[in-house]
C-alpha cells in the first residue's frame, strides 16, 4: 500500500492534509557526494526545503550547481556510487528509509518526473499511446487493453492534444518538441501524483512553445492541487509558475523567497547576476504573461500539424 492519499484527488488530499499543515514536500540536510579520486566530492550540501500542499516551488542555479542531483536525491534515483544523508518526506512519509521496491511504488504512484529531453524519454519503436498506456498499467493490476487505451486518449485530451483519439496510435517521431512534452506530462500524470517534479522542462523549446507549457503545468495544478517543483537555470520561466523559489550554487542554497521578493529585491549577489544574465527579461516575462493569458484558446505549435485544443479559461 501507498498511503490513503495517493487513492483519492489531490484538491480532496491538499484539504484533509494529514495534521492540517503537514508539507507535501520536506527536505531537510540533504547532501550528496560522490567519490573522486582523492576523497570524495559534494554536489549538494545541506539542503533543507519545503513545499506546502498544492504549492510550487522553482529550484534555480546555473548548470552545474546541483539541481537535478537534489531531484534525483528526492527520487532516490542516484547513481549506486552517490552517498546520500538528511532526509526526505513526503507528506511526511520518510521516503530516505524504504526499501527499493517500497521506492519504486513511490515513484510510480505518489510522485512523477518529467524531463528536458522528452524524445530520449519516448520509445521511439512504440506509439504514443502505447507508452501512456504502459505508465498506467505497470502500476495498477486487472486493467483491460481497452480501458488502458482510453486512458491514454484521456490523457492526452487533458494536456490539450488536438485530434487524442487519432494522435493516440502515433509514433514520438510524429510529434514536435513541445507535443512530446505534452505527451510527457500526460504520461507523468496518468498515476495522479501528489507531486509532479519537472526538471528543465521547457528548456529544449522555444519560448512561445515554452509559455504553452508553463501555462499547461500551471492549470494542472490548478485543476488537480497537486504540487510541483519546477527545475530551471532561468528565472524568466520561473517567474509565472512558482510561488517561491530556491537559488541554487555550487550545491548549496544562496536565497529562498517569495518568488516576488527574489525579483524585487534579491540579498544574494549571486541571484542579482542570475538577474542581470537573462537576456530581455522583461520582454520574456511579457511574452510569457500574454501567452499564459491566452493559453484557453487554440494555439498551434511550431510543427503545423501539431496543434492543441482549448483548455478551460
Ligand atoms: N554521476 C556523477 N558522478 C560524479 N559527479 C556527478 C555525477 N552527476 C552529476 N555530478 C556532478 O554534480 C554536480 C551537480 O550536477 P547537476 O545536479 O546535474 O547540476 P544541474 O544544476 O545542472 O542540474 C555537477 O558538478 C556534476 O558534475
Ligand atoms: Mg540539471
Amino acid at each position: 500500500m501507498t498511503g490513503t492519499t495517493a487513492s483519492v484527488t489531490r484538491p480532496q488530499a491538499a484539504q484533509a492534509g494529514r495534521s492540517g499543515d503537514t508539507p507535501l514536500l520536506e527536505v531537510e540536510h540533504l547532501t550528496v557526494s560522490f567519490p573522486t579520486a582523492t576523497g570524495s566530492s559534494k554536489v549538494v550540501s545541506d539542503l533543507s526545503l519545503t513545499l506546502p500542499q498544492g504549492g510550487s516551488l522553482g529550484i534555480v542555479g546555473e548548470s552545474g550547481s546541483g539541481k537535478s542531483i537534489t531531484s534525483l536525491a528526492v527520487m532516490g534515483l542516484l547513481p549506486t556510487k552517490a552517498t546520500r544523508t538528511g532526509s526526505v518526506r513526503l507528506n511526511g512519509d520518510e521516503l530516505t528509509t524504504l526499501s527499493e521496491s517500497r521506492m519504486r511504488r513511490v515513484r510510480g504512484d505518489r510522485v512523477a518526473m518529467v524531463f528536458q529531453d522528452p524524445l530520449s524519454s519516448l520509445n521511439p519503436y512504440y506509439t504514443v499511446g502505447a507508452q501512456i498506456a504502459e505508465a498506467y498499467t505497470s502500476h495498477r493490476r486487472g486493467v483491460t487493453r481497452r480501458r488502458a487505451h482510453a486512458v491514454a486518449v484521456e490523457a492526452m485530451e487533458r494536456v490539450h492534444i488536438k485530434d487524442a483519439a487519432r494522435r493516440v496510435d502515433e509514433y514520438p517521431h510524429q510529434f514536435s518538441g513541445g507535443m512530446r512534452q505534452r505527451v510527457m506530462i500526460a504520461m507523468a500524470l496518468s498515476t495522479e501524483p501528489e507531486l509532479l517534479i519537472a526538471d528543465e522542462p521547457t528548456t529544449a523549446l522555444d519560448v512561445t512553445v515554452q509559455a504553452q507549457i508553463l501555462a499547461l503545468l500551471q492549470e494542472i495544478r490548478r485543476d488537480t492541487g497537486s504540487g510541483l517543483v519546477l527545475i530551471t537555470h532561468d528565472l524568466a520561466v520561473v517567474s509565472e509558475i512558482a510561488d517561491d523559489i530556491v537559488v541554487m550554487r555550487n550545491g548549496r542554497c544562496v536565497e529562498r523567497g517569495p518568488v516576488e521578493q527574489i525579483f524585487s529585491d534579491p540579498q544574494h549577489e549571486y541571484t542579482q547576476s542570475l538577474l542581470d544574465a537573462v537576456p530581455r527579461i522583461d520582454d520574456e516575462i511579457g511574452l510569457l504573461r500574454d501567452t499564459a493569458a491566452g493559453a484557453g484558446a487554440d494555439v498551434a505549435d511550431t510543427a503545423a500539424s501539431d496543434t492543441i485544443t482549448g483548455g478551460p479559461s
